[in-house]
């Protein structure tokens, strides 16, 4: 152990620990903007600096390491003056349009601001000036608002490996872009918004469809009608002050009640549909060894990645449409036709943890006779804002249950919301499907956790079937590399672009606590492990759909409904 004092307290720290995090590990905060606690420290922002017996100039803390007998100061006059004229300088190439921004009273610039007491413009001067990039359907990107931090590039480039934005240019002329500064849209960005969960300010954030949400409960010849991602409900809370984590399942339903949907069902029960359906593809394509090993395509992160990175590999993803387009589409089909509305009267929303899967509503071959399954799509904390302009307070709201039949759902649906999840629902159903029998340990430990990759293999009636959970896109390219020289040894893959799944999505609230988002996941299990049935295959009501109206998994009518087919986007790229 080393031995340091920080700001006259005695501190014992392990070696390679950095000044912050000894400074953290005793509960004295250091101020941090191009810090990312997961990767290699560049120490470019200098709002960390402190200052160190022995240094002349000032220490940037996140990239120093400890040392025996060191003495920091991290909190005088001379430091604190450092970090005021950084901010200002901040600020002063900045839109300060806090009061119409985004992420106002959620900004770290603003609250930098506050802290460092900052109450006059000492260095006016020119501001930067560029577009905003609206060309994508998910997310938008305003430079003017960028503070230079570099964490979306490191974050795009170290963790996810997509490598879609970067630095150009120097001195005041520096910029966060796209390759040849193109939109979003035409970018190999494949929209997952890590980027903007770590984006200190607005200058990256998700493209609103709260004004035409609202529109359509305004108008009365629509019948609208929402649904809510499993991992929706295990982080709603947090922007209420709830513990990370809390299941806020009860009054999410009684507050979209409130804002005047007309129907509030569950994406999960679509999650049950989907596993059916994926399960039903993934033993006819093992039986018949065809197009092995195939890739679930819940995530459109994912499936955007193999389209533009790929495309020679697409027969292996199957071809299920992802649970909440598969809601929408049923909605729009056997529920319209039960309840006698015309399917172009229903308008759907879907409150989702992910910023793609707007982009994803948009796609055409997600549409079933030139309706879009899904017409809209909230983040998270899109969902936040609309509770707020609508005056619902959330902490007042009494607990509700979802309509039916469309908001049945099991526990296995539940822990979609994770990474691992839809294997291991898959796997549960597989092995009925394969034997006639339930699993006796439902809960298959090894696809569960937090690794990039995640590896099993399981006997099942005679067949050994060898699966992997890719947790993060920045892991998958091995994985591809392998089926593409032909030594894949995997028949089943799961593919999630957030790390930690879609508990981790880009549209899920924004914080500073995001070593705690994890007991988001912990949450999904323990709905599972409370469920009544915690088995796709025991969905009544989804066994009733098959009943009514798609006869069995896999079958045509299905097909027609809940698949779709995947393009090369390589060449839009190379275009
Ligand atoms: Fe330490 Fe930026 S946070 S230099």
């Amino acid at each position: 152990m080393i031995n340091l004092t920080i700001n006259n307290i005695q501190v014992k720290a392990e070696e390679g620990m950095t000044i912050l995090e000894a400074a953290n590990s005793v509960g004295v905060h250091i101020p941090t903007l191009c810090h990312l606690k997961e990767l290699f420290p560049t120490g470019s922002c200098r709002i960390c600096v402190c200052e160190v017996s022995g240094f002349r100039g000032l220490v940037p803390s996140c990239a120093y390491p400890v040392g025996e007998g060191l003495r920091v100061e991290t909190n005088s006059q001379r430091v604190r003056r450092a970090r005021k004229t950084i901010v200002e300088l901040l600020v002063e190439n900045h839109p300060e349009d806090c009061l119409i921004c985004v992420r106002n009273k959620n900004c770290e610039l603003q609250d930098l601001s506050e802290k460092y007491g900052m109450r006059e413009h000492r260095y006016v001067g020119e501001k930067k000036q560029h577009a905003i990039d609206i060309s994508s359907a998910s997310m938008e990107r305003d430079p003017a608002k960028c503070i230079l931090c570099g964490r979306c590039v490191r974050t795009c480039n170290e963790i996810q490996n997509v490598g879609a934005i970067d630095f150009t240019n120097r001195g005041f002329r520096s910029n966060v872009t796209t390759p040849f500064n193109k939109g979003l849209n035409i970018s190999d960005c494949i929209l997952c918004g890590q980027c903007i969960l770590v984006c200190p300010t607005a200058a990256l954030r998700e493209k609103s469809s709260l004004k035409v949400v609202t529109a359509a409960i305004n108008d009365k010849t629509k019948y609208t009608v929402v649904q809510i991602a499993p991992a929706v409900r295990a982080s709603l809370g947090e922007e209420y002050n709830l513990p990370i984590g809390t299941n806020v399942t009860g009054q999410l339903i009684s507050g979209l009640r409130r804002l005047g949907f007309d129907n509030v069902f569950d994406t999960n029960f679509a999650a049950d549909l989907t596993i059916m359906e994926e399960s039903a593809e993934f033993i006819d394509r093992f039986t018949k060894s065809n197009n092995l090993p195939m890739f679930t395509s819940c995530c459109p992160g994912w499936v955007k990645y193999i389209e533009q990175n790929r495309p020679e590999l697409l027969k292996h993803v199957s071809t299920c449409k992802s649970p909440h387009e598969m809601e929408g589409a049923i909605l729009k089909s056997y529920y319209a036709k039960k309840m006698g509305i015309n399917p172009k009267d229903i308008f759907v929303v879907s409150i989702m943890p992910c910023t793609v899967k707007k982009f994803e509503s948009e796609r055409p071959e997600l549409a079933t006779e030139h309706h879009p399954d899904v017409d809209a799509v909230l983040t998270t904390r899109e969902l936040v804002r609309f509770f707020k302009m609508a005056g619902i307070e959330f902490d007042d709201l009494p607990e509700d249950e979802f309509d039916n039949p469309l908001g049945e759902s099991t526990g296995a649906a539940a822990i979609f919301g994770t990474s691992g999840g839809v294997m291991e629902a898959a796997l549960r159903t597989a092995y009925f499907k394969l034997t006639g029998n339930n699993l006796q340990s439902v809960e298959l430990s090894e696809v569960r956790g937090n690794n990039g990759l995640k590896e099993a293999s399981f006997e099942i009636n005679g067949n050994k079937i060898n699966v992997a959970v890719v947790n993060g896109i920045g892991n998958i390219d091995p994985i591809l590399d392998e089926i593409q020289n032909g030594n894949s040894k995997y028949h089943f893959i799961e593919v999630m672009a957030c790390p930690g799944g879609c508990v981790n999505g880009g549209g899920q609230p924004i914080h500073q606590q995001r070593e705690k988002i994890l007991k988001r996941i912990e949450t999904l299990y323990e709905i599972d492990k409370n469920s009544v049935s915690r088995f796709s295959h025991d969905n009544l009501f989804v066994k009733k759909l098959y009943e009514d109206f798609l006869t069995e998994p896999n079958s045509s009518k299905s097909h027609e409904i809940l698949h779709t087919n995947y393009f090369n986007r390589k060449k839009i790229l190379e275009q």
